[in-house]
């Protein structure tokens, strides 16, 4: 068959199985340092083996390597099935696959052994920094390019997530990696004070905006749709949940630094912006949920719609707890307790996984010519184990947050403090063990989907896929 005659599906099934690879050994790690918590000892005094190490493993893992090959699978195959052409350059996206996970690899190695810039979610060192900026450029690349050359006229919504998300992603990661190399492995910010911070958490929000949320809701607006059998509910809402939640997310960064250094008035810009940053939010999740309205009773047999409409029930909580969490007041009791790893591992459990966990499960018998996955019931069983486990998981943390949070700051009738800090860490014991338990559950569900993944493939051979003639395309295929 001719090469152009078919989509590009070798890239994208090299990165649907690196997902499920990634989010195996980037749980493992999760779950390593959940256990961590509970007993220090597990460190068994080997650096490498330390929780200030092994934590940033844990994000770079999940966020990076588990998310990040999702979404090149997933915009990868988005933006060729429906723009009706195979991706723009076959070897640019085979770099694009091969350069990811080098960084990964190098990540890997170098947090473990310490070396790292601090800067939460950019803590990689310079050299690597350059690479990962060259393979985003040639992402890019392949992803416009593919658009360029699209015989449908019409960009469908998807692909202006992924799109926005790409090019956000490039200007984030090299603005807030600018730095001055003093060795191989050591360099220092291009940013001092609190401008540091500042570039940082603009770095830092916006990667929750557009690495973990706007290339995620690139994969709702076509897998959820797809899926349900059903156009998204509303296309105009789409194009202004679009243009709001990009405007908006900019400007939030802010509400990571209440009561710092930072003017006083660019935390409450960051507020403001994350108050108002709920409507956009909401607005998608309506729309992505409200696309099943007159087929509830899919939702009832179909495991993978299961995961698509739960995580973006997730989404909605995540984004209303955020904006709540913004306010000032509320942050004062928030802001370094587990509140916190509650309201990210809901938007990162919930939202990012299970979004993820769907659209593969929707993708992978596609992409090697089966009509469904080895095992349905397994599906059925990850679902449920993974939704168990994300309920204990935040349920324990916002418990405990609350909990700290109050402890932290109960006063006495003389004045003193009522409870010493170590009182708090006691308090929390508990929680930890049903956070870990909880971890365990979700990491389980991920190695069922391993599990069917790795006995979907072997049962079946890769299929390539023919591109439509133009005269026969429909709008979206
Ligand atoms: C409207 C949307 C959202 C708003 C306004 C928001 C707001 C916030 C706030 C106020 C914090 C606490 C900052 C602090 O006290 O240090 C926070 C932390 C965080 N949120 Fe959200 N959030 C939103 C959605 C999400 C979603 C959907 C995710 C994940 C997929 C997410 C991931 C995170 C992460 C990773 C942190 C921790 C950052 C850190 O300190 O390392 N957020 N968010
Ligand atoms: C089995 C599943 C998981 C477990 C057991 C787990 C566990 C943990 C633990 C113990 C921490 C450190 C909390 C602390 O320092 O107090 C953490 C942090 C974090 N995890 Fe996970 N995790 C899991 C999955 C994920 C996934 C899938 C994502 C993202 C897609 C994620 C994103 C994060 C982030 C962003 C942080 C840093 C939060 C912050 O700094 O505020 N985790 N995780």
């Amino acid at each position: 068959m001719q090469a152009e005659a078919t989509y590009n599906y070798k890239v994208v099934r090299q990165f649907t199985i690196a997902t499920v690879i990634w989010g195996v050994v980037g749980m493992l790690v999760g779950v390593y340092i959940a256990a961590e918590l509970i007993w220090p000892a597990l460190n068994f005094d080997i650096p490498w083996l330390s929780y200030g190490r092994l934590r940033p493993l844990h994000t770079n893992a999940v966020i990076f390597a588990f998310g990040g090959s999702a979404l090149f699978a997933t915009s990868y195959y988005v933006v060729q099935r429906t723009s009706h052409a195979r991706l723009f350059s076959d070897g640019l996206a085979a770099f694009t696959f091969w350069g990811w996970q080098a960084v990964i690899v190098l990540a890997a190695i170098t947090l473990p052994l310490g070396i790292t810039t601090s800067k939460e979610y950019a803590e990689l060192e310079w050299p690597i920094d350059i690479l990962i900026a060259v393979v985003w450029i040639a992402y890019a690349v392949v992803f416009f390019g593919t658009l360029y050359k699209r015989k449908v006229q019409h960009i469908y919504v998807a692909n202006w997530f992924f799109g926005a998300y790409i090019l956000a992603i490039a200007l984030l990661h090299i603005v807030n990696s600018a730095a001055m190399p003093a060795t191989f492995w050591k360099s220092y910010s291009a940013f001092a004070g609190a401008q540091d911070a500042m570039v940082q958490w603009w770095y830092g929000h916006n990667a929750v905006g557009f690495f973990l949320t706007a290339g995620f809701l690139g994969m709702m607006y076509y897998y959820v749709p797809k899926q349900a059998g059903r156009p998204i509910y509303s296309y105009r809402l789409s194009v202004v949940h679009f243009w709001a939640l990009i405007f908006t997310y900019m400007w939030a960064g802010p509400h990571h630094l209440h009561y710092t250094a930072l003017p006083e008035w660019t935390q409450s810009i960051g507020m403001v912006f994350s108050l108002i940053l709920l409507a956009p939010s909401w607005g998608g999740m309506i729309n992505g949920i409200m696309t099943l309205s007159g087929a509830w009773q899919k939702l009832r047999e179909d495991a993978i719609l299961k995961f698509l409409i739960v995580s973006l029930s997730f989404y909605g909580m995540s984004t209303f707890e955020g904006p709540m969490m913004s306010i000032k007041t509320v942050n004062a009791l928030s802001h370094y307790t587990d509140w916190t790893i509650g309201h990210v591992h809901s938007g990162a459990l919930g939202w990012v996984a299970f979004i993820t966990m769907g659209s593969l499960y929707y993708m992978v018998p596609r992409l090697f010519g089966r009509t469904q996955m080895y095992s349905v019931p397994a599906i059925n069983a990850h679902f449920w184990i993974a939704t168990i486990g994300v309920v204990l998981y935040i349920a324990a943390m916002w418990i405990a947050g609350v909990m700290q949070g109050l402890m932290w700051r109960a006063v006495s009738e003389d004045g003193t403090l009522t409870y010493t800090f170590v009182e708090s860490v006691k308090a929390t014991y508990p929680f930890y063990a049903i956070r870990l338990l909880g971890g365990l559950l979700f990491l389980a569900g991920m190695v069922i989907m391993a599990w069917n993944v790795t006995k979907t493939i072997s049962t079946s051979k890769p299929q390539e896929a023919r591109i439509p003639e133009p005269a026969a395309a429909p709008a979206h295929a």
